[in-house]
């Protein structure tokens, strides 16, 4: 399992040292309050005034500024990939989305920033998942987020789709509110459908990518030990790191052949 990390937080980062790194509109807006981040904010918002006239168009354009910024600087951290997010008001819109996107990778390169070592956060609907076939063919990677259920996962995967966010928490926040009980460990339903997507896409031979996301507790995290990354905020990441407990492979793209001579009879 590749550890991710889900924040803007530079600081984070470097103190947990993921392969990756995974941010979001609210993630962005977080780190921009941080002193690490005081004088890009300051740059943002210059280049939205410097742009255009409209102040809502300038509030936009600055957002996208500092989260290619930020997405730079995280870049300068780690080895991997930096998934930079299309905002929501686009997710039922694909030309919208393509353009963004298209967008975004020209601002990371502006920036001189690495726009081969970005994946593009799309919400998974169906006109997302549209989008993102048109620009995994035009080599731009995809990272498909908001994912909750399976017929979700299984257009994504045909649409070639590099990597997919099915989510776990968002799940079990819903079941817990709709049923008024919790859920723990392999029961979790956040968990159920990480594991059926993760389980159906190696027995078919689907190349996308499985990202466990939005975790609730550590325990979510340890029930899918063995999926191909998991990205996790700063706070699950260090109670990870504070605990005896070796995280112990729960998932396996092949099953494990057993030794066991009464298994093979
Ligand atoms: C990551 O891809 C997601 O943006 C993130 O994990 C969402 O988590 P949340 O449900 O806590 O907002």
């Amino acid at each position: 399992t590749k550890v991710v990390a889900d924040t803007g937080d530079i600081d984070a980062i470097k103190r947990y040292k993921p392969v990756d790194a995974t941010t979001n509109p609210s993630l962005i807006l977080k780190a921009a309050e941080l002193p690490a981040y005081k004088a890009l904010l300051s740059e943002a918002l210059e280049y939205g005034r410097q742009s255009y006239d409209d102040v809502n168009i300038q509030t936009k354009l600055a957002c996208d500024w500092l989260a290619v910024a930020i997405g730079k600087e995280i870049q300068g951290v780690v080895p991997g990939v930096v998934s930079t997010e299309v905002d929501a008001r686009l997710s039922f819109n694909t030309k919208g989305t393509v353009i963004k996107a298209r967008r975004l990778c020209e601002l990371y390169r502006q920036q001189g920033a690495d726009s081969n070592r970005l994946l593009i956060k799309i919400a998974s609907t169906w006109e997302g998942i549209k989008a993102a076939e048109i620009l995994e063919q035009e080599g731009i990677r995809c990272n498909l987020t908001l994912l909750f259920s399976f017929a979700q996962a299984r257009a994504c995967a045909e649409a070639g789709v590099y990597l997919v966010s099915p989510f776990v928490g968002r799940i079990l926040d819903w079941h817990k509110q709709s049923e008024g009980r919790d859920y723990v460990g392999a029961e979790d339903p956040g968990v159920v459908s990480v594991s059926r997507i993760f389980n159906y896409y190696k027995q078919h031979g689907y190349k996308t990518i499985v990202m466990g996301a939005s975790f609730r507790n550590t325990g979510e995290i340890r029930e899918l030990a063995g999926c191909d990354c998991l990205t996790i905020g700063p706070s699950l990441l260090e109670e990870l790191e504070n605990t005896e407990q070796p995280l112990e492979q729960k998932l396996y793209a092949e099953k494990p052949v057993s030794d066991d001579p009464r298994l093979t009879l």
